[in-house]
């Protein structure tokens, strides 16, 4: 019999102040009740975790950053441990994991299907450092994940796929809020605006929800290329030869879109979303997760004279987890490379060289892998 011997020690990237990574030790903690040590196989690098990386907007450093991570079991604590739809958890388990849902919540209570919009949410990845706790986040060697976690057991799935889900969870908590609007059906014409791995898994989302008239929107010709590859059926280039307004006018008899989810982040491109939507028509605004200013628009012209019905999306429920699992491994068997979204790996080492790697905008989805 062999007999597993754990590591003393991990190794994590620390955000110490914008622009300054450093990997360092610490020491791996002994379990408490209903704590997980997994063993990170590899995190995917998001927008917030470059913004965090250039500016701290959350004022988190020093932290271990990495939300969109995933891993191994390698310790259970003590206690009855399971994952998020009941199943016991063991070592040797593959896991990604949701929001940490705050113990007592009175928001939670009287709204629970709206969790994500509780102001006591917690990501792994970012969580602030405390004495003793370090390993919060997926950019180290190990996590510590603590008791009351959502956690969901993913065994067998690909790594690149794994690294998907979260951001996948994003896009289909966008597709569910545009849903509420009730102007989202098949026959829909819907624009999404920037083709970063946002947008683009909004474009997969939508594909395979069953729309078929997709018009992607962006400036970089390799990332509208992908657009197609994930399910749309027109490519606009902003910066082309014809005013994307005009294009989209073109492609929808002069009307506009039926329907359009802003993905990029950038207070120009959300003041011109408006000019691209029907009478009527709706809007999700997904890409403003971070506070990137404000934007202009004209309340007669964009809101009052067209009805438009707008809808923000913030992050994802837990429950959306197993529908975004679902729908990874739908799109692989609906012919859709969802893993080609992932065009880069590095070693913890040269997390910095990644971060530099994504704001260059070369490649789609990054990821570190230890
Ligand atoms: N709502 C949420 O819960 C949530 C969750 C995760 C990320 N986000 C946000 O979504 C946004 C997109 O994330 P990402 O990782 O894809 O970012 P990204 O920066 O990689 O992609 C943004 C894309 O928008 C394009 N773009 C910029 N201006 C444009 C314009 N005027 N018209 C068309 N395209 C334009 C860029 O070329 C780029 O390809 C980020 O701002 C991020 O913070 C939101």
């Amino acid at each position: 019999m062999s007999v597993e011997v754990l590591p003393e020690r991990a190794r994590a990237a620390v955000l110490t102040a914008p622009g300054m990574i450093e990997t360092r030790e610490f020491p791996i903690p002994e379990l408490g009740s209903g704590e997980i040590l997994v063993e990170v196989e590899g995190c995917g690098i998001c927008g917030t975790d470059v913004h965090e990386y250039k500016r701290d907007p959350f004022a988190l450093a020093p932290v271990v950053l990495g939300h969109e991570g995933t891993g191994t079991i390698v310790a259970l604590g003590f206690g009855d441990i399971r994952d998020f739809t009941g199943q016991r958890l063991q070592v040797g388990d593959q896991i990604v994991t949701s929001v940490l849902l705050p113990e007592e919540c009175s928001f939670i209570h009287e709204h629970p299907d709206r969790a994500n919009l509780s102001d006591g949410l917690g990501v792994y990845g970012l969580l602030p450092d405390e004495p003793g706790r370090h390993l919060n986040g997926y950019f180290a060697t190990h996590i510590v994940l603590r008791e009351g976690s959502t956690v969901f057991r993913v065994n067998g799935m690909p790594l690149k796929q794994r690294l998907l889900i979260e951001p996948m969870a994003v896009t289909v908590h966008a597709l569910e809020r545009a849903k509420t609007t009730g102007l989202l059906n098949f026959g829909s014409t819907v624009l999404v605006q920037g083709c970063g791995p946002i947008g683009l898994m909004m474009i997969a989302t939508l594909y395979a929800y069953g729309v078929e008239n997709i018009l992607a929107v962006d400036s970089v010709p390799q990332r509208l290329e992908m657009a197609c590859l994930m399910g749309a059926s027109r490519a606009i280039r902003l910066g082309g030869d014809e005013d994307v307004r005009a294009a989209v006018a073109r492609c929808t008899g002069g009307r506009g879109v039926d329907f359009a989810f802003q993905c990029t982040g950038v207070p120009a491109a959300a003041s011109a979303i408006w000019k691209f939507i029907r009478r009527g028509g709706g809007l999700c605004e997904v890409g403003f997760f971070m506070d990137n200013g404000t934007c202009e628009i004209n309340p007669h012209e964009d809101l009052c004279k067209k009805e438009i019905t707008a809808v923000g999306s913030w992050v994802y429920t837990p429950q959306e987890y197993p529908v975004a699992i679902a729908m990874i491994r739908h799109l692989g068997r609906i012919g859709v490379p969802i893993e080609n979204l992932v065009t880069h790996t590095f070693p913890l080492t040269r997390i910095a060289d990644a971060m530099e790697t994504n704001i260059a905008m070369e490649g789609i989805k990054l990821a570190v892998v230890p």
